[in-house]
């Protein structure tokens, strides 16, 4: 890295008050169905495992989207606005839009993530190989309310467009999604846009193994944020005394992702709160929603978006949406 390069810049948008982001995971795991926020997941040991999910045979999602994203890759930046401001929600390490910015050029870079250093290093290498790209990295759990509208502001004449790849969506019930998407609506002003990935709905021995691979490696993944709320409140939970557990539901069209008690658990949750689990009961950690091609639409349209393009792979298996304000 060229040293006289001085580093993006980078705002943190995360609520001050951390003390009341505490108090939520305790009260989720107080519920009589006790619950951990998948946003938990992403400590570096639950980062690493993801990525080592998205590698694995059975863990079709990350796969068939860079297939479309590569198929279609022509069609698509055809489609998407030049020029424009490049919000990347969630970006990680900021690959999958590194490869947009091949075909497309945007004025600006938006990372959004919620591991700031990590995000700032990630982006001062972009910047070091785009010189004519300004980066600007902005720290958020962008999962509750984001306001980037002062930050797009900077730059009036560069209409946004949002990148939310990888089915994070289908972390949201429908109506907290469809709040997500108005809200992303709203930043959008007339020339806006939305880069969306959806996984579709599919036959549930597909999902659940895609969600319980054979290596466990998703396993190690779920039971991984127990060791961060052991960190975090703090609490005692012991790891080896919960197992992985990934059922779908057709009705709701959801994968759920559970850790069940093998055997009588006591824990203590913070300073003064304690837990007791029974055999068998679980904590219900993530929701990952499928959706069709019609529902999804439907949603976007909810959401305010008239103008809808559709990408797939043969199978059907995920869907690539390019959504826009006006028809
Ligand atoms: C990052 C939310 C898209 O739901 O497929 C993968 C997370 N959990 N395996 C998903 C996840 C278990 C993933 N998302």
């Amino acid at each position: 890295m060229n040293i006289a390069t001085p580093l993006p810049r980078l705002e943190n948008l995360l609520p001050p008050d951390q003390d009341h982001e505490h108090r939520q995971l305790l009260d989720g795991l107080l519920q009589p169905q006790a619950c951990i926020n998948p946003k938990y997941f992403y400590d570096d040991r639950g980062c690493e495992l993801f990525t080592r999910i998205c590698q694995l045979d059975e863990y079709y999602p990350t796969r068939t989207e860079a297939a479309i994203f590569e198929q279609c890759a022509d069609e698509i930046s055809a489609a998407l606005t030049g020029h424009a401001q490049w919000i990347d929600l969630g970006c990680g390490d900021c690959s999958k839009s590194r490869r947009w910015l091949e075909h497309i050029t945007p004025a600006r870079l938006i990372g959004v993530d919620i591991a700031g250093d990590f995000l700032q290093a990630c982006l001062a290498d972009i910047a070091d190989g785009h010189p004519e790209l300004e980066c600007v990295g902005v720290v958020s759990d962008f999962t509750r309310r984001l306001d980037l509208r002062r930050l797009l502001a900077e730059d009036p004449d560069s209409p946004p467009v949002f990148f939310y790849p990888g089915s994070s969506i289908g972390n949201f019930a429908r109506t907290d999604a469809l709040r997500l998407l108005r809200g992303i609506r709203r930043h959008c002003g007339e020339h806006g846009q939305l880069l969306i990935g959806v996984d579709l709905v599919k036959p549930s021995h597909i999902l659940e193994a895609a969600y319980d691979d054979a290596e466990g490696v998703t396993a190690a993944f779920n039971l991984n944020v127990l060791e961060v709320v052991n960190q975090l409140l703090p609490a005692d939970f012991d790891p080896t005394a919960f197992r992985h557990q990934a059922v779908y539901d057709p009705r709701n069209c959801r994968i759920e992702m559970r850790l069940v008690a093998n055997s009588p658990q006591t824990v203590r949750l913070g300073s003064t709160a304690v837990r007791q689990f029974q055999r068998g009961e679980h904590i219900l950690t993530e929701y990952s929603h499928k959706y069709t091609t019609t529902g999804f639409s439907t949603l976007l349209a909810e959401a305010g978006f008239a103008r809808q393009q559709l990408w797939t792979d043969p199978r059907h298996w995920f869907g690539v949406f390019l959504a826009e304000p006006q028809a």
